[in-house]
Formats: structure tokens, sequence, C-alpha cells
């Protein structure tokens, strides 16, 4: 590989932080975006990274560290808040890519379980690995729009506490993830400028207990070109720029949000308080496993290319199989043993 080439995907690829004006931590976010460098003020400078012919993204000077605090090592049990309205067959599509986390090892390779692998290269202190078991828990459908339409980072923990405390969730302290999907017609505070995603953990405050959380918004109506590339792009690329790639799924709003919903649930799973694994010196502005890793889907990604994935009989590109012969398009993960981007998709 380039140096150059090199260069652009790690400039590309360093996550927008988006520092909080709240008193509390910032929550980890993902922004999907790809851009140009001018835009980027928290990126090192690209001499401070090595590069390597193997590895996307391998550098020895990533300070990814682990800050002590918990990972999520015991089977996960994910528990889903369809807010506002959902297609079914939207629904299903969600349910079958969190399903195939911990699919049977008889889906066809490169599957969704050995991407989720990497997530489980983490441990804690004790040496307990991220767990391989991702069960689906329980779902609520908050189809009444509970908090309203439009809803801010605080509103979201309102939204679960709403959920648990009418008894439509449990309280799992022990292995709960609670997910919170929010409809195209939902705008949430900074979607679309700032965030695709984010996760954090509730207040006692707030929902009573704590508890990790993610929240992922379906852009496909307001913004699909930030939060839903590569399957739709900017315009101000014009003709320079990557064409939209054809989403696995056909649908661009939700195969986008797959990509958001793994990137969160590995953070979510290895930084669940935001205390455990993490780069960077300012835990307001962590930069964790699956930001190192944004837009990098394929061997030989880079330059907002997004690496080499697969194209089924019609075109649509996918780099994982799935359970009941679902394919997903979905970013890699910053492997802890590598020291580099890392998928099960790559080409040796
Ligand atoms: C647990 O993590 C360690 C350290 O990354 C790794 O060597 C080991 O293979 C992991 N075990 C599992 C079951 O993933």
């Amino acid at each position: 590989m380039a140096g150059a080439q090199f260069f652009f995907f790690l400039v590309l690829s360093l996550p927008y932080i988006v520092h909080s004006a709240s008193p509390y931590p910032a929550p980890s976010q993902t922004l999907n975006v790809r851009t140009t460098h001018h835009n980027h003020p928290h990126r090192p400078p690209p001499s401070a990274f090595s590069t390597s012919d193997k590895f996307e993204g391998s550098s020895d000077l990533v300070h990814l560290r682990y800050h002590m605090g918990p990972v999520l090592s015991s089977p996960i049990n994910v528990y889903l808040i369809w807010y506002g309205k959902w297609a079914p067959t939207h629904q299903s599509l969600i349910r079958d890519f969190l399903l195939s986390i911990s699919s049977a090892p008889s889906t066809a390779s490169p599957s969704v379980a050995e991407w989720w692998a990497t997530v489980t290269l983490y441990t804690d202190q004790t040496g307990a690995n991220i767990s391989r078991s991702v069960l689906l828990a329980g779902e609520f459908s908050d189809a009444s729009y509970s908090s309203g339409r439009s809803l801010t980072r605080l509103s979201i923990q309102h939204v679960i506490a709403a959920a648990t405390r009418r008894g439509h969730l449990p309280i799992d302290h022990r292995n709960g993830a609670y997910l919170v999907l929010t409809s195209p017609d939902v705008t949430v505070q900074d979607f679309c400028r700032a965030v695709c995603g984010f996760h954090y953990f509730t207040f006692p405050s707030v929902a009573g207990y704590t508890l990790p959380y993610a929240w992922v918004g379906n852009s496909g109506k307001q913004c699909p070109e930030v939060c839903a590339y590569p399957f739709a792009v900017p315009t101000y690329m014009g003709g320079a720029g990557p064409r939209p790639l054809a989403p696995p799924n056909g649908d661009v709003g939700v195969d986008g949000m797959i990509s958001v919903i793994g990137h969160e649930l590995a953070e979510l799973a290895s930084n669940p308080l935001v205390n455990a694994w993490y780069a960077g010196e300012d835990p307001t502005a962590p930069t964790e496993i699956a930001d190192l890793c944004e837009g990098l889907y394929g061997s030989g990604g880079g330059g907002g290319y997004i690496g080499q994935v697969m194209s089924d009989g019609v075109g649509r590109k996918y780099n994982l199989n799935g359970m009941k012969g679902r394919r997903f398009l979905v970013q890699w993960i910053w492997s802890p043993v590598l020291k580099a981007c890392a998928g099960p998709n790559a080409i040796d």
C-alpha cells in the first residue's frame, strides 16, 4: 500500500468528536460521514502513524488503553426499543443482524459471528473476555412517541425509563444492553449534524438505575448521505466522488443503520461505563474500538474507498453473511491483537 493511501485512510477514518456542553462526559458517538480532510480538527498529524502492508490502519501509535472498568463479559441481553413507526420488514432485518452475532457456526464465512470475534478479544482486569453470546432478550414498541418526535440526548434516557417503569422491559443490571432505535421521522439532538448514533449509560436520577444503552437513528429521510454512507453520498462530492453503493437488503436507511448498530454495540460491550477501552487522553471525548475503523469495510480501504467487499448477483454490496441467508455491510473493528482494523472478509 502506498503511504499516501494510508495517509488518507487515517485522516478520513478518524472520528469526529463533538465536545458536549453538558456537565457529563459526552456520550460516545458515531458519525459515518466521509468528508474532505479539512474538517477534522482533532486528527493527529499523519506522520504520527506508521503503515503496514498487511493490515489497514495498522499503527503502533494508536494508544488504545484499558482504564480498568468493566466490559460486557456476561452473555449480553439486548433489549430493543422501537421508537416511532417501524415497518415489520425493517424490524426483522435489524433483528436478523442482532441474532446473527451469535448464530450457528454453520453460517457461511465471512459471518457476522466472525466479525464479533474481534470484539471478544477485549478483556477486563480479571481477564474475562467480552461475551460471544448476544441474545435478543426483549422488545418494546414505543409507537406513541412517549417523549415526542424530537429527542434530546437526555430524553433518550426517559424513553428507556418509561419502558422499564411500565414493565415493558425488565431492568437487567447484570446482562442488559438497551438499544433505542428511532424511526425516520424522529429528530434527535445532534443527529445528522454531528452523530449517527451514540452509547452511554442511564443515570439513576432519570432511569432509577445505571444501565448501558445505545441509540441509533434511521437516517433514510433526514441525512442518508451522512449516516447511511456509502449507500448515499454527499452531493458536494459530485462526479469526482465515489458513487453510492447498492445496499445489501435494498433499504438505504436500515442497511445504513446496521453498520452503526454494529459500531455502537462493539463500543458498548468494550466501554459500557465509558471507563474501559478507549484511546485518547480525554475521557469526555473517547476514541473507541469502532471509531478507529469508521468507514473501513474491507482490505485496501482508505481515501474514501471502503475496501474490498463482496457483490451479490445484482450488484448489492456486503461483507458479512448472517442467518437466513441475510447479508450485511458492517464496518471493521480495531483488533487489540493485530493492532489494526480487522474483519472476517480480509484478504490476506
Ligand atoms: C480473550 O482475549 C484474549 C486477549 O485478547 C485472546 O487472546 C483470546 O483469544 C480471547 N478469547 C476468546 C474466547 O475470544
